[in-house]
């Protein structure tokens, strides 16, 4: 498999008042995505952010692509929103439903061209998805409950990022299978041998004095 490994840093439990130096401390050491956080206090138990670090984001860091991982079952009021906001890429929850509408959000992100991710929580079976993959760029596999930073890799996660490839095959299409939750040094060296190729990773960057030293610790693990 040669897709390009990718790591996505969240900010979710960076320290706000120093977002824009922690932010920038990532993009200076290679970091060419942003995963953004936005919870709703329903679907997930949590809130974080809104439009408005997106469109900032973007205006400052033009060529960092903005990916958007939607925590919310409000899909027609903030899919819009976030895609006016300059996100690259959204990707929302298989469980958000109505799931008769999920393959008229996918459309409509194309048609936008933002590419359009889903996104599987831990227990949801990974066959769920099979119907929309030819219309997908992107899969993420949650591999903690989604809400907040800081929790263990679920170790099933790693049969199940096996799976996914497995059916990606069958369906002979090509995407990214992203990680998001616990991801480490150790963690990613599993999920990379799963056959996972971007990698969300929060606390592991953004709680650590040296940023550029966590990146580049991630990056010699997901590149070897
Ligand atoms: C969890 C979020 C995250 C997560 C990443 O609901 O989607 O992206 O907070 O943080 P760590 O890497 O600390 O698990
Ligand atoms: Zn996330």
């Amino acid at each position: 498999m040669n897709k390009k490994m990718i790591i996505a840093p969240s900010v979710l439990n960076a320290n706000n008042l120093a977002l824009g130096e922690d932010i920038k401390k990532a993009i200076d050491s290679g970091i060419d995505r942003f995963h953004i956080d936005v919870m709703d206090g329903h679907f997930v138990p949590n809130l974080s952010y809104g439009p408005q670090l997106v469109e900032d984001l973007k205006h400052a860091f033009p060529k960092v692509e903005i990916e958007v991982h939607l925590m919310s079952d409000r899909l027609e009021t903030l899919i819009p929103l976030f895609v006016s906001a300059g996100a690259d890429l959204l990707e929302f929850h298989f469980e958000a439903g109505p799931q008769e509408q999920i393959g008229g959000w996918i459309d409509f992100l194309t048609k936008k061209n933002v590419k359009a991710g889903l996104v599987l929580n831990p227990q949801t079976p990974i066959v769920r998805i099979e119907p929309f993959l030819a219309q997908l760029d992107q899969v993420l596999l949650m591999t903690v409950n989604p809400g907040f930073g800081g929790q263990s890799f679920i170790t099933a996660s790693s049969a199940r990022i096996a799976a996914m490839r497995e059916m990606e095959a069958r369906c002979a299409q090509e995407i990214d299978l992203e990680v998001d939750g616990g991801i480490n040094a150790e963690t990613a060296k599993v999920a990379r041998q799963a056959g996972a190729n971007v990698f969300v990773a929060g606390s592991f960057i953004f709680n650590h004095d040296d940023i550029r030293h966590q990146i580049k610790k991630l990056n010699q693990v997901i590149e070897s």
